[in-house]
């Protein structure tokens, strides 16, 4: 990227269980790094990029192909934090760093809770955050060495979360 454009800015991954606190630190990040945040769901819900509704998991199947049309010139550019609760589908051309934010149970449970989640939603988030899964994704899907993870649970990880996510960027300029 550096190649075309000096001055670009780096795409930044920000992916986790749902509401492990993924846009919670994203606003502050946008708003402290100047970057853009491209909340992947809300994206696909303004454009109607959302094939169909899972009524079992009371969720919506994103239309991932049009999502990363839509995205795909805004990445060009540089300088988004994108979110999105899930990560094995974006290209692995687009972020210089990935980011995990992960919460523990009891915390997550009650924000989920609060969300009115069914049962069965409730359930397989809360599993899906036991076993790591995103993790192992983010893993899976982009080099080691830029996946990191992030805890979510409180106003006092965010601030640390704020300043790792800074050193890596200050870090990233240096290069
Ligand atoms: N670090 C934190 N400290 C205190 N409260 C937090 C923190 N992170 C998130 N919360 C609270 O937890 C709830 C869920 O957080 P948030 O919306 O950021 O989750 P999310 O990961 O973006 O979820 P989704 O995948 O649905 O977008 C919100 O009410 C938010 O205010
Ligand atoms: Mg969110």
């Amino acid at each position: 990227m550096s190649d075309q454009n000096a001055d670009a800015k780096p795409n930044i991954l920000i992916t986790g269980t749902p509401g492990a606190g993924k846009s919670y630190l994203c606003e502050r990040l946008a708003e402290q790094l100047k970057f853009d945040w491209l909340d992947c769901s809300k994206i696909a819900k303004e454009n109607d990029y959302i094939e169909e509704h899972d009524e079992e998991y009371d969720c919506p199947i994103l239309d991932e192909e049009r999502l990363m049309d839509h995205l795909e010139p805004l990445m060009q550019k540089g300088g988004n934090i994108v979110e999105y609760h899930g990560c094995d589908f974006f290209p692995e051309r687009w972020f210089q760093a990935v980011f995990v934010v992960t919460c523990p149970n009891k915390t997550l449970y009650d924000r989920l809770k609060e969300r009115n989640y069914n049962e069965k939603k409730l359930s397989s988030n809360i599993e899906c955050e036991i076993f790591g899964t995103i993790l192992e994704e983010a893993r899976d899907s982009y080099k080691a060495d830029i996946v990191h993870e992030l805890c979510g649970e409180s106003a006092a990880d965010a601030d640390k979360s704020l300043k790792t996510v800074k050193q890596w960027y200050r870090m990233w300029k240096r290069k």
